[in-house]
Order: C-alpha cells, then structure tokens, then sequence
C-alpha cells in the first residue's frame, strides 16, 4: 500500500547487481538477445565472489546522496538468486565462491542509515524450466537444447496462446510447481527482510496461465502491510515506474522515473559514459517538479566495489540536496513551465514556492500567471533577497501580470539554482487552460 514517505522521499538509488557483474555484460539480456548462450552466461557464477561487498559503506554514500530508499536487485530474469533459499540451488549461497546471503547485510545496514529497504524482483526467471516450458511453448529437451546454443528467445513477448488439450495437463503442472517455487521466494524475502518496497519486473504472459497477482500482492501485504509494490505486478502496483524516460506532464497518482548514471544498469567496465551532475540534478528536479520521485542506478562489480565514478556523483548529488534539502523534502509538484521557465516545487502548506530556474542568462527571470502577493524572494544559493517587480495585469479579469525577478551572477549555482518564493497565504494560480480575455469582452 502506497505509503507517505514515498513521496517525500524523493531520491531513491537503484543497484543492479548479479551474475552479469562478472564479465560485465548487459544484465540477463546478454543470453535473451543470443550474445552468449544460457550456458555459458551461466558460468559467471564461477566467479562470483562478492569479497568487497561492504553494505555498510554503501550505505553511507546512499545517505549522502540524500537518498532515502534503495532498491537492490535480488534476482534477474536470467533467475540467479543472490539470497539463501531453498526452491532453487541457483543461488549465491550454492553456486558461488561467493557463499553467502547478500541481501539480509545489505537491508541491515540502509536500516542502520535510516534509508528505506527496496528489494527488485523479477517475476519472469529464465532459468527455470517449468516457468520458460510454458512461456516459450517448449519441451524439456527442445529447451536444454536451447541453452545450450547462443539463440536469441524473442519468443518470449509472444503470447503462444492457451495449451494444446493433449499438453493441457503436463503444462499446468509445471506453471503450479513454478508458482510455489516464485511465491515461496517472495515469502523468504519478505519475511527475512521485510522491506518497505517491493519491486517486481517484467512478467511474461501466456493465456491460461495466471500470474495471481491478487493472491501475491495479498502475501506481500499480509506479512508486512505497509510493503509498498511498484507498478510491475499485473494490476496491483502502488505507483507508476516510467523506465528512461521523463514523462512531459505529472502522471496520476504516485511515481518514480528509473534511470541510469551512465548507459548501463548493471557494472560494465567499457561503460564510462556517465551523466554529468548538471543533467542527473535537471532530470531529478524534472521529477520533483512533476511531482516524482528519482530512482537512480548504477551497477557494482562482481567484488561488491562501488566504481570510482558512482561514488564521485553520489558525493556531488549529496553537496546539491544537502544545501537545497528545504526546496526538495518534503515538497509536492510544483507549476508547468508555462509559469515558469524551469522546475519548480511547493512546501507542504503551499506558501513557499522554490524555483529552479533552468536559463539565469539574462539575470532577469519571469514568473507569470501567480496572483499571491509576495512577501521575499531569496537566492538559496546565497541567501540574499532578491529585488523583483511585478509588471502589467489586468485586475479586472483577475489576471495577474510578470513578476521579474533580478538575478545576480553571484546569486547562480553552476550545477542548478534554487530560489524561494515566499508567498502571502497559499499559491493561487491562474487556470492553465484560461483564455485571452479582451477588456471589452468583459
Ligand atoms: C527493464 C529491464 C531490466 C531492468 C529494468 C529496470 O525491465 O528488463 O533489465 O532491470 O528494466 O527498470
């Protein structure tokens, strides 16, 4: 169920992590898309040590950043379990030098940290044969035959419709024997890690089989009721999870944009195409603005080692939200760009509008269309009160004019500048949707 510290939130960090770390190839797909066969994908496990892993110094970049909740993944779809557990043998515990449960540290030590615990788990899992023998409409040995080869399984998004009568029965035994063993998963993690987010993936479909969605999201609640689901459990999401891309408008309800620092979610050594502070704070005020929250990703290595450059941006993420922290948490979604050219957010009581203006080049900045009287306009970046006028209008149709605010180049912060705007009672803006009203019209 949603929860309100999600949306104060604000800044989430999403950790990719598992097999994938080890010879640093795009996560799971790298066997979907015929890169590497399952085989040999699978073979990284060897090497999967994990001797680095300190969850615990993780955690203090997180709380740094001004993160309050991680996500980290526990298993991808290629379906290797980076916790204990007794359905599959697959898992970091039995398959790996690495020997031992990664997840239960990592939850232990963002509580340390007073970040919340987000644990990603896809639903689809190519590594197990009962679940991918009714997705891809194939045998056992058609299958092991497959895994064997580098094939690329595209066949994967078709729906390959309901079983034939004479496989009706062998089938349905395998999605119930794959659907104790995903549910019981859930419930291991649940019940050893009770985490505030649950966030599921990708979830293949095939008519006549059901993913019970209802009855798990049932589960999740009825061991910790106040375990928020993302948007990825068929119809039973507790908010919405735009992939790469910031939506142009505030979505309905709750919502977090999921992206990555550089191009990749997982560790890629070749990878070092990360964004620059400038971009990473503009598209996080993009989902402040719009009401959103920032779910940022980056990929460890298979030792657990954080790359130099995650913990460079982490740092700066932290030096912006550290000295704007009042503009950011907790506010709700700010005014369209119509108002004003740049991102903005409101305090909780509507009084104080914080702006983010997105070009100073000028140094005069236009606010239009607010009909508030204005007690102070401050530069956050300096603390200085900042002289602003208010031009034109028309009070007889009630239509405020453009309130200029000057704005010194000393005023300016070069990753992004935040102004407050303290308002006399609470903001009242013009409709959005009004039109031109001549004064004899009226
Ligand atoms: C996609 C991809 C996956 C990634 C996820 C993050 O669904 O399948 O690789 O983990 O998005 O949102």
């Amino acid at each position: 169920m949603m929860q309100d510290w999600f949306k104060k939130a604000k800044l989430g960090i999403f950790i990719h992590w598992g097999l994938y770390a080890v010879e640093g190839v795009p996560e799971s797909w790298t066997m979907a898309s015929g890169q590497m066969s399952c085989e040999e994908y699978y073979r990284q496990a060897e090497k999967f040590t994990a001797e680095k892993y300190d969850p615990k110094e993780w955690a203090k970049y997180f709380k740094a950043a001004g993160a309050n909740y991680v996500v980290l993944t526990t298993k991808h779809h290629e379906g290797f379990c980076m916790f204990d557990t007794e359905y599959t043998d697959f898992n970091v515990v039995k398959a790996t030098p690495c020997g031992r449960d990664l997840i239960v540290p990592y939850a232990d030590a963002l509580r340390e940290q007073d970040i919340k615990v987000g644990l990603y788990f896809t639903n689809t899992d190519w590594a197990d044969d009962d679940h991918m023998r009714v997705i891809l409409d194939m045998t056992q040995e058609e299958l092991d035959a497959m895994r064997k080869e580098k094939t690329a399984f595209r066949t994967m998004w078709e729906d390959h419709g309901p079983a034939k009568p004479e496989q009706k029965e062998e089938l349905d035994a395998c999605w119930q024997r794959f659907m104790t063993r995903y549910k019981g998963e859930i419930r291991e993690l649940m019940t050893r890690c009770q985490p505030d987010i649950f966030w599921t993936d990708v979830m293949l479909q095939r008519t006549g089989f059901s993913w019970e969605c209802k009855d798990v999201k049932k589960m999740i609640e009825g061991i910790k009721p106040t375990t928020i689901v993302n948007g990825r459990l068929g119809d039973q999401g507790d908010y919405q999870t735009p992939e790469c891309y910031i939506p142009l408008r505030p979505l309905d309800g709750e919502w977090e944009l999921c992206t990555t620092m550089n191009d990749s979610w997982g560790y890629q050594k070749q990878d070092h195409n990360y964004k620059d502070i400038k971009k990473l704070v503009r598209m996080f005020v993009e989902c402040l603005s719009k009401g959103g929250n920032f779910l940022l990703s980056f990929g460890p290595d298979r030792t657990g080692a954080m790359p130099e450059e995650v913990k460079k941006i982490l740092l700066e993420i932290g030096e912006w939200t550290g000295k704007y922290a009042e503009a950011i948490y907790p506010t709700g979604a700010g005014l369209d760009p119509a108002y004003f050219l740049g991102g903005s957010t409101l305090s909780e009581d509507k009084e104080t509008l914080y702006l983010f203006p997105y070009d100073c080049s000028t140094g005069q900045l236009m606010l239009n269309g607010v009909r508030n009287k204005v007690k102070k306009i401050t530069s956050l970046t300096t603390g200085r009160e900042l002289k602003h006028t208010m031009l034109g209008g028309a009070g007889w149709i009630n239509m405020p004019g453009c309130r200029w605010i000057e704005l010194g180049k000393e005023d300016m912060d070069d990753v992004c500048t935040v102004l407050k705007v303290e308002l006399e009672g609470p903001i009242d803006i013009v409709d959005i949707n009004r039109n031109a009203e001549s004064a004899g019209e009226n």
